[in-house]
């Protein structure tokens, strides 16, 4: 427990370390009851550090320090200080290996950091500050050493012993117990580190790599998931292979391990050579896991793949830096997704979730630069920000620079920084130096926070054929951050003629062939382009695969929307129009009143795109699903949440009951017999059949409520047995909810994943208010130690089943208030996360805002509030 205020760590006081290690010895001998930790670090005092020779300071967190020795000599009580949080050694020599041995105890540790259990078996996570939870420790991330680990364990209970790198040795010991020694050749940092004991079952397979060397491939899971490997040993073979072949990286190492554990605080750990994963992230079969999470193991398999070059071989300097490795990794994983699915289809679902997520981030109390210049807890900066508007950032550099000259520039970061700790900064250099380009306005991405808001204009001249365009930026204020500059902004466009037909974009009159795409680039406040020879008033599109992280406002028409949708060239844009067209429907009816009347060109559109067989139907799947409620909020000024809810559901009922029997069509038509398999193909065909269900039982429709039922009973995937039951559950048929319900379980309950889906399925329901909340969780598989259990009830309440979380009293408001502070004890990191919907409380209507701050003022008054939870509240509730 913490008794003072916690301290801010500002990036302008970066130092660089005291003293390096070059070679790290552990020794960990694992028991029931506890585990000691043996470590000999061999240290030099850094040649860069400036000054006369500091104390040697080592981080620890929750340790019991048992001996402490210098050179071979133990240290008497009053040659070192234990302050709790360090361990100061006040002299020490230039060079000198130290010796610590501590005491922790992994089967009381419910934070997740560090070493801890998860069932039955020893795991650890370390990033970003959990090694100093086994160990005393400079733990920081430009501190680089080589880590040979000794685990000695009882060899019933834990016959498999991982770390990370090549097993060296192993052996028996005396009462049944054994060791296993592994040596890491790769010097890393420490929150690299990780260490698995336990009795799991391994799956092997194997890589040939493209200079000809074979990597073992071994997957690590409990023995009930031994049928459930093969998605991410194919996943990871098709990320190394494609890692070879778009940036040339090879895997180093001669083994490479995944782990799946229940207990994660995240999804998925970038452990040199030793990847431990969350199960729900990593485990799949046909019968257990939709499409979506087939698709989210390949896509974080391929993430924690590339982390070994864009993390691991060059890490970050400080955890400023983190979106170096974050932000760059997820733009390589989005690009490894595209290119093995449908790659607009990707796009959308990363734009989804940039403009829901990552854009109120951005408005809110929160909001941070892609490199922060100051934090109190590095955890509550594993963001939206840091990933996907980092990935945005990454992307808009290789837009700019093209295919080719992005490939020099990582060849020349790799090559420059291998086996460094570096900065954005590095990163952005390396782009610079090998293509010449200047990013020097560029470089304001990485410090600006906030969402630039670009304001467009135009002017058709019919007696000159000229087209005028004008574009305003203006960045919003962010906390800490005010009249911002203008950045450097790539925006692409095409204009489309009468006929929908693409138009030559002459920017000067003479210009014989002109492209029909141009990206602009934008660097000033205010910008007018004119482009000319346009024979008719245009149609433009603005934005295109959206260039940048950026809201456009433009004043479209309906019709011009209508017209998009139809006709623009750019898949992407294709869908945004229709989203655009949607949200200014619901709008409407969120001014008017439920009641009114749903736009017909709005029916129109969705009509066209059911019936067309010729619409990429992976395209069409995507435009037939509404923005959701928590995009809607995030657009409004003063989000009225059940007006909101209420204009969302009608227009989905009114267009349901318009194109029931285009539905009913599309249903039977994209009903799937044969093989089951994760094509773009037959995903898209699912997720048609699948909507098409859900809009039917919004109307009630029999025919429809028959079709779910039985496809509910014959399905032979859980894409298609989900896909019926949440159509079910999101329907007003309450007896047919409740029969399905209790069959899935009954079928399923022995599968935590799927158990995990089932809660979440139901939490998200508007069906189920607070009440049927607190059943989840007083039902026997709901586990408060057990982060997915608690973010599959309570994180998919507060953050998906809007209108019953914002319930007029505040009921719900009061709830996660009082679940935050209950989990606060156990696991700060989960609790600062289960916060975030109550942060945004300056978003909503009056009624429900007064209640939002209130329950962040109850946690703030809490006693002994984790550092995490401190500052979410504390930077909330500041003006
Ligand atoms: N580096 C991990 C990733 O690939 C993130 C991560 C996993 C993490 N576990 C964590 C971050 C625990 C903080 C705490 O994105
Ligand atoms: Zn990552």
């Amino acid at each position: 427990m913490r008794s003072t205020q916690p301290q801010t760590i500002y990036l302008s006081e970066y130092r660089v370390p005291e003293y390096l290690i070059d070679d790290v010895d552990l020794r960990f001998s694992l028991f029931e009851d506890g585990a000691r930790v043996h470590s000999t670090l061999t240290v030099r005092r850094n040649p860069e550090a400036k000054g006369t020779a500091g104390p040697l300071t080592l981080d620890g967190d929750s340790l019991t320090l048992e001996a402490v020795a210098l050179d071979g000599q133990t240290l008497a009580g009053d040659a070192y200080e234990d302050t709790g949080d360090q361990l100061i050694i006040p002299r020490v020599p230039e060079r000198f290996s130290l010796e610590v041995v501590t005491w922790i105890e992994p089967q009381n540790n419910t934070r997740l950091e560090g070493l801890y259990k998860s069932s039955g078996m020893f795991c650890t996570q370390c990033e970003a500050e959990g090694f100093r939870c086994i160990t005393f420790y400079p733990d920081r991330p430009d501190v680089m050493a080589r880590f040979r680990t000794r685990i000695e364990a009882d060899k019933s209970r834990y016959p498999v012993l991982l770390s990370n790198g090549n097993d060296v040795e192993r052996g028996d010991l005396a009462d049944g117990r054994h060791f296993v020694t592994w040596e890491d050749p790769f010097p890393k940092p420490c929150y690299l580190f990780a260490l698995v004991a336990g009795d799991l079952v391994e799956k092997r397979d194997g890589f040939r790599t493209q200079s000809g060397r074979d990597i073992d491939l071994r997957m690590y899971v409990e023995p009930r998931n031994a049928d459930k490997c093969d998605h991410a040993l194919d996943s990871l073979k098709r990320a190394m292979r494609w890692d070879e072949e778009v940036y040339g990286r090879e895997y180093d190492l001669d083994i490479f391990m995944i782990v799946a554990v229940d207990d994660f605080n995240m999804g998925a750990m970038e452990n040199k050579g030793l990847n431990i994963f969350n199960s729900s992230c990593v485990l799949a079969s046909q019968d257990t896991a939709t499409d979506a999470t087939f698709q989210r193991i390949e896509a974080i398999v391929a993430h924690e793949y590339f982390h070994n070059w864009s993390g691991n071989r060059v890490t970050c300097r400080d955890w400023f830096q983190l979106s170096l490795k974050e932000g760059f990794t997820v733009f390589r994983d989005s690009e490894f997704s595209a290119d093995m699915g449908s790659p607009t289809v990707k796009r959308i679902e990363d734009v989804t979730l940039l403009r829901t997520a990552q854009f109120a981030e951005d408005a809110g109390p929160m909001a941070h630069p892609v490199r922060p210049a100051s934090y109190m807890e590095i955890s509550n900066f594993y963001t939206l920000t840091i990933y996907e508007k980092g990935a945005e950032v990454v992307r808009m550099i290789r837009n700019l620079l093209g295919a080719e000259g992005f490939r020099k520039g990582s060849d020349l970061y790799f090559e420059r920084h291998d086996g460094q700790a570096v900065t954005t900064d590095d990163f952005v250099r390396a782009m610079e130096d090998a293509t010449g380009r200047d990013l020097g306005q560029f470089r304001l991405w990485y410090e600006q926070a906030g969402t630039p808001v670009l304001a467009v204009t135009d002017e058709y001249d019919e007696a000159r054929g000229v087209y005028r365009l004008s574009i305003e930026q203006r960045i919003p204020d962010t906390p800490g951050q005010s009249h911002k500059k203008p950045q450097h902004i790539p925006f692409a466009l095409g204009l489309l003629g009468e006929g929908g037909e693409p138009l030559p974009l002459r920017l000067d009159p003479e210009e014989a062939h002109a492209p029909t795409e141009r990206v602009l680039e934008l660097t000033e406040a205010r910008h007018t382009f004119e482009f000319h020879g346009v024979s008719a008033r245009p149609v433009p599109s603005l934005l295109r695969h959206f260039s940048a992280p950026v809201r456009v406002q433009y004043a479209w028409s309906r019709e011009q929307l209508l017209f998009l949708v139809r006709h623009d060239p750019d898949g992407f844009n294709r869908w945004d129009a229709g989203q655009r067209l949607a949200v200014d429907v619901i709008q409407s009816l969120v001014v008017a009143g439920p009641d009114a009347p749903v736009e017909p060109a709005l029916v129109t559109a969705f009509r066209e795109l059911l019936t067309s067989t010729t619409l990429d139907q992976a395209l069409v799947s995507k435009m037939l699903q509404l923005p959701s409620e928590a995009y809607l909020i995030e657009l409004a000024e003063a989000a009225d949440v059940t007006a909101i809810h209420k204009a969302r559901e009608q227009v989905l009922r009114q267009l349901a009951t318009e194109l029931r029997d285009e539905l009913l069509a599309v249903y039977q038509r994209n009903r799937q017999s044969g093989d089951y398999a994760v094509t773009p193909e037959a995903v898209a065909r699912r997720s048609l059949a699948n909507t098409a269900l859900a809009w039917l039982l919004t109307i009630n429709d029999d025919e429809g409520r028959a079709l779910a039922e039985a496809q509910f009973r014959q399905a032979d995937n859980m894409t298609d047995r989900m896909g019926a039951l949440r159509a079910l559950v999101h329907s007003d048929q309450a007896e047919a909810r409740t029969a399905a319900l209790d069959a899935f379980y009954q079928r399923y309950q022995d599968d935590p994943q799927v158990v995990e889906m089932w809660f979440a399925v139901q939490a998200s329901s508007h069906a189920n208010g607070l009440d049927a909340i607190q059943a989840l969780m007083q039902h026997p598989a709901f586990d408060w130690k057990n982060p997915n259990k608690v973010r599959s009830v309570i994180g998919v309440f507060a953050g998906q089943n809007l209108a019953r979380f914002h319930e007029a009293d505040g009921s719900g408001y009061r709830f996660l208030a009082e679940q935050v502070m209950r989990l606060d004890d156990s696991n700060p990191q989960i609790a600062a996360r289960l916060v975030t919907p109550l942060t945004r409380w300056r978003k909503f209507a009056p009624g429900h805002s007064s209640g939002m701050r209130s329950a962040l003022e109850r946690i703030r008054d809490k006693s002994g509030l984790s550092r995490d939870v401190y500052e979410v509240v504390h930077k909330s509730l500041a003006d």
